[in-house]
Parts: structure tokens; sequence; C-alpha cells
């Protein structure tokens, strides 16, 4: 991203005449390693933040006005409201993320004295479940921080951001999305407990190995209420096992455990919900020891492990992330694959020998055209920083 352009455009945007108080922000997408809608259930997840996301060129304004432009969206032009009004209003959009998040900030004690303008470009690849809105959250956030020097301690931002998507846009998400995107670390996977939000970086040395981003290049219609749906099934489950056992997630069981309880849950679709939270959240904890010992073989399995059974027992795949998963799974070089994210279409990821990359993606992408139609989209993924200010790194 040239940042020297994109400030020369937001001083022409909002008619700056210099760059005094004009500060970029920089805010990453996220892949999840694995831990797969484990977030919700109160079990592991191990994702990282990547180098593709979200830049932001912020300044403070004298007024209580909040102007915002994305490159993105240039269609739904620029977008302003007042501090004073922050509801959420379906013909703002994108910025209806950034409204939520300074209301929250707002709401939760942080007084925001003055209005912001701010112009945005991300490089996300659209609606392909690399969290962009989580990226955006965390950028406003972030910004707001800065430049009011409010010292909102991180986890704060994390959990403010993950308010918005549930309370303000309405979907029914885990906390691991804006934690990899606001506490991501330079070429670190973060194993994250979603019941205590303890939390550790485990480096990530891939001896060569490449993380290949495939896209379906899918839209993910529905995607969210099939998520509320998925998530609204294991509460169901849940509810029939604390008949008996005295647990307060579904990441609190063993594997053994559960086996041994299922009987107790009535609904063969709700057993199948259950098992997949319980055994990837054993699985999350697993690769984790993998990873510490080297074994890249192990974790590779581990991630097969992982998308068979969002595939079987969660059923979240679909034809698409299938496709591109199984014919990753056949190709030389190849540890393991799995989707990542919510599913339904998205992203997966594959583990692969850096020598093999490129045939991979061309063996892959053919299978891909071949079964669905159209093509699949290729990314290395390179881990990076949480959300953070770049302004020192253009000047
Ligand atoms: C989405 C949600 C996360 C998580 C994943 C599935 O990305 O935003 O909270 O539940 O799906 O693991």
């Amino acid at each position: 991203m040239d940042l020297q352009q994109l400030t020369k455009e937001f001083r022409e945007l909002f008619s700056y005449g210099d760059t005094e108080g004009v500060r970029c922000f920089f805010s990453p997408g996220r892949i999840n390693l694995i831990g797969e809608h484990t977030d919700y259930n109160g079990g592991r997840v191990f994702p990282c933040a990547i180098t593709y996301g979200t830049y932001g060129v912020a300044k403070r304004r004298a007024d209580r006005r909040i102007r915002l432009f994305s490159k993105n969206f240039p269609e739904a032009g620029m977008i302003e409201f007042s501090l004073d009004e922050l509801n959420y209003a379906p013909a703002q959009t994108w910025g209806n993320f950034p409204k939520g998040m300074i209301r929250y900030i707002i709401e939760a004690g942080w007084g925001i004295p003055a209005g912001m303008d701010i112009l945005i470009e991300g490089n996300i690849p659209n609606g392909a479940g690399l969290s962009s809105s989580a990226s955006l959250e965390m950028l406003i956030g972030v910004v707001a921080n800065e430049l009011f020097g409010l010292e909102i301690p991180r986890i704060s931002l994390v959990k403010l951001g993950k308010q918005v998507e549930n309370e303000f846009i309405g979907v029914n998400s885990g906390i691991m999305d804006q934690f990899a995107v606001g506490m991501g670390k330079k070429d670190c996977g973060i194993l994250l407990d979603c019941e205590t939000l303890e939390y550790e970086y485990a480096p990530l040395n891939l001896n060569g190995c490449k993380i290949i981003i495939m896209n379906t290049n899918k839209r993910r219609e529905l995607a969210d209420s099939k998520y509320n749906e998925r998530r609204s099934q294991c509460e169901s489950a849940l509810a029939f096992l604390q008949k008996v056992l005295n647990i307060r997630s579904l990441g609190a069981l063993t594997g053994q455990q559960f086996d041994a309880h299922m009987h107790l849950i009535p609904d063969e679709i709700l057993q199948k919900r259950a098992r997949h939270a319980v055994y990837e959240n054993e699985r999350t904890i697993k690769a984790l020891a993998e990873l510490k010992k080297g074994n890249l073989e192990g974790f590779g399995k581990l991630m097969n492990a992982s998308h068979q059974s969002l595939k079987e027992d969660y059923e979240v795949t679909g034809i698409e992330l299938d496709t591109l998963v199984e014919a990753a799974w056949d190709q030389n070089g190849t540890f393991g694959a799995r989707m990542t994210g919510a599913g339904f279409g998205g992203c997966a990821i594959a583990l692969v020998e850096a020598c093999e990359v490129d045939s991979f993606i061309e063996t892959v992408g053919k299978a891909y055209r071949s079964k669905i139609g159209y093509d699949a989209s290729f990314y290395v993924a390179h881990i990076g920083d949480g959300t953070k200010e770049l302004t020192a790194e253009v000047k």
C-alpha cells in the first residue's frame, strides 16, 4: 500500500492544506490455523493476523462530525454523522461498523472529545471470510484511541469490537476475529482460551513451508443466519449435558467425557454439532503441542481432521471449500489443509512446502475450475502484527 499516496488523497478529499495532525494506521485481517467454531463454545482457537488488511489515514476535527470515505466502497460516497447521533442506519452500509465502534467506546465511558476525518483502503479480498469487518472495527478503535490519547487497553477494544458485531450488526459471533486482529504478532499464532481469555503466542517455525490462502470466491450468502443457527444448536446441546454435568461450556469437556455423556443429547444433529465443538477443541490443544515439537506432519493431520469434522459433523463447508481442500490433500509437499473462518464459502488454508507452491496453485486451481466452473484465488499468507499506527513509518 502506498501510504504517501493515500495521505495525498486524504488531503484532497477533506481539503487539508498540509499534513499537520494527519496520521496513518493499519489493521490486519486474520486466518485461523485450527479451532473452528470453538470460540463461542468456550474452547480454544489458534488464529494469526495476516499482512493483508485495512489502512486508514485520519485526523481529528475541531467539531463533533465524523466523516468517513472508503476507497473500497466509493459508491457509498462520504458517510457522515455526528458524535451525538450514533444509531444503526441501514443506508450507511459499511459505515455502521465504525459508527458502532465509536458508540460503544463512548458508552464504555471513554469520552471521545471531537470528530474525525478518516480515509480507508483495504486489500483483504472482499467477503472472503478473512475478517474484514473485525479489521475495520479494530482500525477505528485504535484510530480513536491514538488521536485522542484515550489509553483504552487493547483487550477492551477487542471486546468492544465483538459487541459491535453482536449488538450493533446482529451477528452472534465469538471473540476470535477481533482478538486475532487486535492482538496479532508477527510470525506468531495465538493460542487463545476463549473461556478465560488466557493466551499464548506460538512462533510459527514452518521449516520452509508456506501457508497458502485459497479463496473459493463464493459469495457467503445466508452465512450469518446459518452461523447463528449453529451457535444455538450448540447451546441446546450444552443445556442437555448440563442437566447432569456441571460445565459452563462445551469447551470444558474432553472427547472421552463427551462420548460417555452424549446419550444425554436426544437429537442426532445436536450431538454432531457438539461433538465437533468438543473434539475440535482437543485438536487445537494438540496442534499447539505438535507445532512446539516442530512436527508439521502432526499439525497437518490435525488440520485435515478439523476439516473433515467441519464437513461431516458441523456441516459448514460446502462443495466449493471441499473441492479446494480435497484437491490440496492430494498435492505433493502438502502437510494439511482445511477451511478457515465461519465456512459456507470464504477461504481455506493449506500448509505447503515452499518449492511446491507454484505447482500446488496450478493443480488445485485447475481442479477447482473444472468442478466448480469458475476460478479460485490463491495468496501466500504472511503473518503480521495486530492493529497499529504507521505514521512514523511513512514520514
Ligand atoms: C467467524 C466468527 C468467529 C468464529 C468463526 C468460526 O469468523 O466471527 O467468532 O466463530 O467464524 O470459528
